[in-house]
């Protein structure tokens, strides 16, 4: 399977938000990869509706929402309405991860869950054939621009094993600290989707820099 990119709008400018939005749209680009921060599950408030809105607008590509949120279903219906295609929530987050997970596909969307760098792949046993997305953080969520934590490789081989064992046809998904130097081993190892926020919005070119990193991959 080709192997995806998915710039984090966290890293954009959003002074000029329509004109980096048209840039992913004109790249090679695959999914919009958007983080949502509240200020209580992670030290850190990114943006919310009104800019998500302003965003999909703009848009062509896949809308990869990610929760960083407290108590998530809260606004399940209302990530839908503002256009989401993927919505991943934190297993961190959520008491009642199954019906959050059924409540996202209710409501039209790809299920996802992201699990922190300290949370083990086998918490998800019970329900990874319900998981279109599985999606490991490889920074502590909150901030972008951080260095990536090395064990993540370890756990991606192991999420790829649950993946296989169970028959779950779930992507993996990689959040934290993707450059042009890991995303390769990432690839090798089992990861399906990289998220690179200011690897590519910090670049000089941008759009360079998001084929640059499809070919590694591919
Ligand atoms: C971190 C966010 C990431 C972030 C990645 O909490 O979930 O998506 O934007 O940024 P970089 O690629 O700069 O680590
Ligand atoms: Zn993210």
């Amino acid at each position: 399977m080709e192997k995806l990119v998915a710039p984090s709008i966290l890293a954009a400018d959003f002074g000029n938000l329509q004109r980096d939005v048209e840039m992913v749209n004109d790249s090679k680009a695959d999914w919009f990869h958007i983080d949502i921060m509240d200020g209580v599950f992670v030290p850190n408030i990114s943006f919310g509706m009104p800019v998500l809105k302003s965003i999909t607008k703009h848009a062509n590509k896949i809308i990869d929402v990610h929760l960083m949120i407290v108590d998530p279903d809260r606004y399940i219906q209302t990530f839908a309405d503002l256009g989401a295609d993927i919505l991943t929530v934190h297993y961190e987050a959520c008491t009642h991860l199954h019906r959050t997970v059924q409540a996202i596909k209710a409501a039209g969307m790809k299920a996802g869950v992201a699990l922190n760098p300290h949370t083990p792949i086998a918490v998800l046993e019970d329900i990874i054939k319900d998981l279109d997305v599985v999606c490991i953080m490889s920074v502590n969520p909150g901030f972008g621009g951080q260095s990536f934590i090395e064990n993540t490789y370890k756990k991606i081989q192991q999420l790829k094993n649950l993946i296989e064992f169970s028959e779950a046809s779930t992507l993996i998904e990689i959040d934290g600290g993707v450059t042009d130097q890991n995303a390769n081993k990432l690839v090798e190892v089992g990861a399906n989707v990289l998220v690179a926020g200011s690897f590519v919005f910090k670049s000089d070119n941008p759009t360079e820099t998001i084929e640059n990193l499809k070919t590694i991959i591919n």
